[in-house]
């Protein structure tokens, strides 16, 4: 059966190539724009991300509007057969505005209204600032909501969950709060147990969000801020919809923001997209970042069911971040674009076209330097990508189909950073330990998707659930009823400690009834300095079949089996002899407790175990080299599988018989050689 997404959009149903174009920077120079085309034509580019900061170029002063340099641009791109993503330019509100409208601008928490400065950096409740986004929004979607280089809309820039502190904000706050507890006080003060220091709410107008340790309330306000930009960018898109309905609208997330849940952003948007800016090259092994990287596009593909995402932003050399970064080896350009399609993107594209001639990004990684010319290195190795995209058009619309499941949730991020930092001070390390437990996935070639709490589990074979010390309302519940059903979870310490508004969960953890689908109590838990660790052994004959011994770090918990099987134990410190992983049957599932933060060793051996007992397969039945991946995108018929190298040097593969390299249009030999930082893309008809 076919499964394949119908195209980001229509008008151009192949993998999109291009980036964020800035021609209101160049309005002096109109030759440097007739160059940019002749430049994007040769770089293979086919869709430009146009006017995302450019308000004060469309509305120089309030009400005088001047959009005669982007109708020529438009129609030049289109001249040129390039589509446009055209932004709107919420992202870096004008000067005029902060001066005439104060409002606009955010306050801190002390009171203080922040000044005209930078960008990202609205409030996201003022009434002026809607009307003003909703005006010009209004005017670009009248103008060009028909034009035929409009593709898509990329709305506002990088929101964040920065704070404001404004009265419009708290007020917003407090009605959201009201109708959160059902406008009642009691049951408020109760959720953030204010009694404790005496910090009950005696009035909701007394409400105020600069407590941080008053953790159920920071919680909420987390909560609202993410509510609220949600409701922002909805105020922002209507104007869209109704004017020009069936041009989807994306907003690009980030990799690095914890301050707003994506998941729940994520349904207000027609397509997830994402920038991606890893650190290559720091250390002498690039395959930790790839794993790290390969986990965020993961999870912007599973944000929409397997839908595919874009890759909105990416640099083809280097960026800047006022610390040392390293530029892209020659071939890490191509292999990291590919990844990204490996993974579910759609897309590749970049922060930047062209590079400003000032200001705080005039030295970042674009495709054209101030030399102005096509010969450089970045331009050839963009322009190479540009040629392998165009051969993987077929790939668009298809999808990755996981097996296996990792829930790393944002509002549980929130909760061990406000809640359980207080006990775990920098062990906390959420993202770094879901990213080891996904790490052994991506060495093996199996596909792994990234969701939240908040999903269906029913169609994976295995659910790792690392450190899910808040239990949002009804996960708890899914676990059960999915191992009952026959399914295979994986729980880790600190887990079913604390509740939405971070109350403690009584009756021993984890709780929820967790405990007794797990068949442990968690007693206590000892926290390790850096330099300690802890050893633990497999146990003889564990039905799971795991060997060794190994060294447990920064924390290891004090558990105990009540009905689980004990497959390896502590071997140190005063509770030797106790639990430190446990498998515990449950209706007819399997429920694994993981008492301690183990490091890659022993957890490579237990998911190699995991998988082979739940019958989990690599993409491509092949022993892959340390740093080689394989990762597959299918529509049920025919199966793409992306071969990947983050290895400077070249790795031979044992291929199981001979494919199609749809890069080269070349057949593999039965030993294919990667070459360092290579890639293949091998046609396949889909298993099942
Ligand atoms: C972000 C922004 C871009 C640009 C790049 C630089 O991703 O969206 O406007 O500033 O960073 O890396
Ligand atoms: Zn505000």
């Amino acid at each position: 059966m076919s499964k394949r997404f119908p195209p980001l959009s229509h008008k151009c149903p192949r993998i999109l190539h291009g980036g964020d174009y800035n021609p209101d920077q160049w309005r002096h120079t109109p030759e440097i724009w007739d160059e940019d085309m002749r430049l994007m034509k040769l770089a293979g580019c086919n869709a430009m991300s146009v006017g995302i900061f450019a308000w004060s170029a469309l509305e120089p002063s309030e009400g005088r509007f001047e959009f005669d340099w982007l109708d020529q641009i438009m129609d030049k791109l289109a001249d040129n057969g390039i589509y446009v993503v055209l932004g709107t330019p919420s992202g870096s509100k004008p000067a005029w505005m902060s001066h005439a409208y104060p409002e606009v601008c955010r306050v801190n928490p002390d009171g203080t209204r922040q000044p005209h400065r930078v960008r990202h950096n609205h409030c996201r409740t003022s009434p002026v600032y809607r009307e003003k986004c909703q005006m010009i929004n209004r005017k670009l979607a009248e103008r060009y909501g028909d034009h035929p280089a409009l593709l898509l809309w990329h709305v506002s820039n990088e929101y964040n969950g920065g704070d404001c502190h404004c009265e419009h904000c708290y007020q917003a706050f407090r009605e959201w709060l009201k109708k959160r507890y059902n406008y009642d006080l009691e049951k408020l003060n109760y959720a953030y147990w204010s009694s404790f220091w005496s910090h009950t709410f005696p009035d909701w107008d007394y409400i105020e969000p600069i407590d941080s340790t008053m953790h159920g309330l920071m919680l909420d306000w987390a909560r609202f801020k993410t509510e609220q930009t949600i409701d922002f960018f909805n105020a922002e898109i209507a104007p869209l919809k109704e004017v020009a309905p069936d041009i989807p609208v994306t907003t690009n997330f980030m990799t690095a923001c914890s301050t707003l849940d994506y998941w729940a952003f994520a349904k207000a948007v027609d397509i997830v997209s994402w920038d991606s800016y890893p650190a290559w090259h720091e250390t002498d092994d690039d395959s930790a970042e790839a794993a790290r990287t390969a986990l965020v596009h993961d999870m912007n593909r599973s944000m929409k069911g397997g839908k595919p995402f874009m890759l909105m932003e990416s640099v083809p050399s280097i960026p800047t971040r006022d610390c040392i970064k390293k530029r892209k080896k020659p071939g890490m350009h191509y292999l990291s674009s590919l990844q990204a399609i490996a993974h579910g993107s759609d897309t590749v594209q970049y922060f930047q076209w062209r590079k400003s001639r000032g200001c705080k990004e005039k030295f970042h990684g674009a495709v054209v330097d101030h030399a102005g010319t096509e010969h450089t290195r970045v331009f050839r190795e963009v322009s190479e990508l540009g040629q392998a995209l165009a051969e993987l058009d077929e790939v668009a619309g298809t999808t990755v189909s996981p097996e296996v499941a990792l829930i790393q949730d944002y509002q549980n991020d929130w909760g061990l950073d406000f809640g359980a930092r207080v006990f775990l001070g920098e062990n906390v390390k959420y993202r770094e330990e879901c990213l080891a437990h996904y790490r052994p996935f991506w060495e093996a070639g199996v596909p792994v998707d990234i969701i939240d709490q908040t999903c269906a589990l029913d169609q994976y074979q295995l659910v790792i659930a690392p450190m899910s010390y808040m239990l949002r309302p009804g996960f708890a519940e899914r676990i059960r009823n999915y191992v009952y059903q026959g399914g295979t979870v994986v729980l880790t310490y600190w887990s079913g400690v604390v509740d939405e508004t971070d109350l403690c969960l009584l009756g021993g953890t984890p709780g929820g009834g967790l405990r007794e689908v797990f068949g442990v109590w968690e007693e206590e838990s000892q926290n390790y300095f850096p330099e300690e660790s802890v050893l633990i052994g497999a146990k003889d004959n564990n039905s799971l079949g795991m060997e060794g011994t190994y060294n447990a770090v920064d924390i290891c918990s004090v558990i105990h089996a009540e009905g689980a099987e004990v497959l390896a134990e502590y071997e140190e410190d005063y509770f030797a002899g106790s639990p430190a992983l446990t498998k515990n049957d449950y209706g007819s599932g399997k429920a694994y407790y993981m008492a301690c933060r183990n490091q890659a060793d022993f957890l490579r051996e237990f998911y190699n175990r995991l998988m082979v007992d739940r019958s989990i397969q690599s993409v491509l039945k092949a022993e892959l080299p340390e740093g080689v991946t394989a990762q597959k995108r299918t529509d049920g018929d025919t199966a793409y599988i992306f071969v990947m190298n983050f290895n400077e040097t070249e790795k031979n593969i044992e291929l199981d018989a001979a494919y199609t390299d749809i890069l080269t249009g070349k057949t593999t030999a039965s030993t294919a050689t990667l070459g360092g930082y290579g890639v293949m893309v091998l046609k396949d008809r889909a298993q099942s």
